[in-house]
């Protein structure tokens, strides 16, 4: 028997029983636990292997809900949320004393979102306690975007993934917190950084490179694939330095025929940006379950969500 079922009450009374259970969320799958239950969240820190410096995501059911986790909402954080929740937007903000400090690996700063997920939001609203859920993957992989991808992680440590088809956007929240008053990016995501400057105007993005305790999951190598991963501008030609190689090719729009390989992705033929987004991670679990010699990645152009999916290349093929 497989642990991936459509029952919203087996999710409820799972989690009401301090166990795990890996939604959907529009970004990617998660691994929730109730976030006043000690037990659930030393859980989620064994299940994936995380060190417990790195914080976690508390999701909540609506903006409402927002003034029970946090102390204080600046403006320009109460016009995202207006914005863009129910959505792939994580504010950081002061917390309230009542949030444990296991969620916020002891920083008096908590980060907080409202999904857009019909299944998860129905899910939250039968229960009497918010979700902490990091993303689904053991710590280092690939986040899961479907619930094969997660079955296939935690068959054997956690007891159900609830059913919500593939994830629409496909990577993860964009995070946003402040500082001094001002707002700044720890996390480029699901929301083009044009998306926020349309709201709020200028902003800030945490310099990657730089150590930075504020942001502490940002601090690790992310979202690589097994196999070795490298990023090209122009494939035809990089496809030369590899000659001898199983290769694997990943590309944002155009498919590459006169050369003979067969293990090749495109995210888009339409180089529509947010259909390659929605694709990048299902790509990068299918190419390095062929345990190719390496995987051959296109950068996306610079901007809107190509900003964001560059970010995550860049991990998997850790060069930042
Ligand atoms: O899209 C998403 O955000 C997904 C879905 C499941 O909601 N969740 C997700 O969680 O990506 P996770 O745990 O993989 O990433 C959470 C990030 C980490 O980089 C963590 O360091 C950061 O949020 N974070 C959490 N609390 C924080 C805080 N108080 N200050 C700064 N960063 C924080
Ligand atoms: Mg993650």
């Amino acid at each position: 028997m497989g642990i991936i079922s459509k029952d919203i009450k087996k999710a409820v009374a799972l989690l009401q029983n301090e166990e795990l259970v890996a939604i959907p969320t529009e970004t990617v799958y998660g691994l929730a636990g109730n976030i006043y239950s000690e037990k659930a969240i030393k859980a989620i820190f064994n299940t994936k292997q995380r060190p417990f410096f790195n914080p976690l995501i508390v999701h909540i059911q609506s903006p409402e809900y927002l003034a029970t986790i946090v102390s204080h909402i600046p403006k320009k954080a109460q016009q995202l949320a207006n914005a863009f929740w129910p959505g792939p937007l994580t504010l950081v903000l002061p917390k309230k004393d009542t949030i444990p400090d296991v969620i916020t690996a002891g920083k008096n700063t908590v980060a907080v979102r409202v999904p857009n997920h019909p299944v998860t939001l129905e899910l939250l609203k039968q229960l009497p306690f918010p979700l902490a859920a990091p993303s689904a993957n053991p710590f280092n992989r690939i986040s899961p975007t479907t619930a094969l991808h997660v079955e296939n992680y935690f068959r054997n440590t956690i007891q159900m993934v609830l059913e919500g088809g593939a994830c629409k956007n496909g990577i993860e929240s964009t995070i946003i917190g402040f500082e001094n008053n001002d707002p700044i990016i720890y996390r480029l995501g699901s929301i083009s950084v044009e998306d926020i400057k349309a709201v709020i105007g200028e902003i800030a993005i945490k310099n990657k490179k730089e150590i930075n305790p504020d942001a502490p999951g940002m601090l690790e190598k992310h979202y690589a694939p097994s196999t070795l991963t490298v990023l090209s501008s122009n494939i035809v030609k990089d496809l030369e330095k590899y000659r001898n190689k199983r290769i694997g090719v990943l590309s944002f729009k155009n498919r590459i025929d006169n050369i003979a390989i067969k293990h090749q992705i495109v995210l888009s033929e339409t180089g529509d940006m947010a259909e390659a987004t929605s694709k990048l991670y299902n790509a990068l679990h299918q190419l390095d379950t062929l345990h190719l010699d390496i995987i051959i990645a296109e950068i996306f152009p610079d901007y809107g969500l190509g900003t964001s999916v560059n970010d995550r290349l860049q991990r998997a093929a850790h060069t930042i």
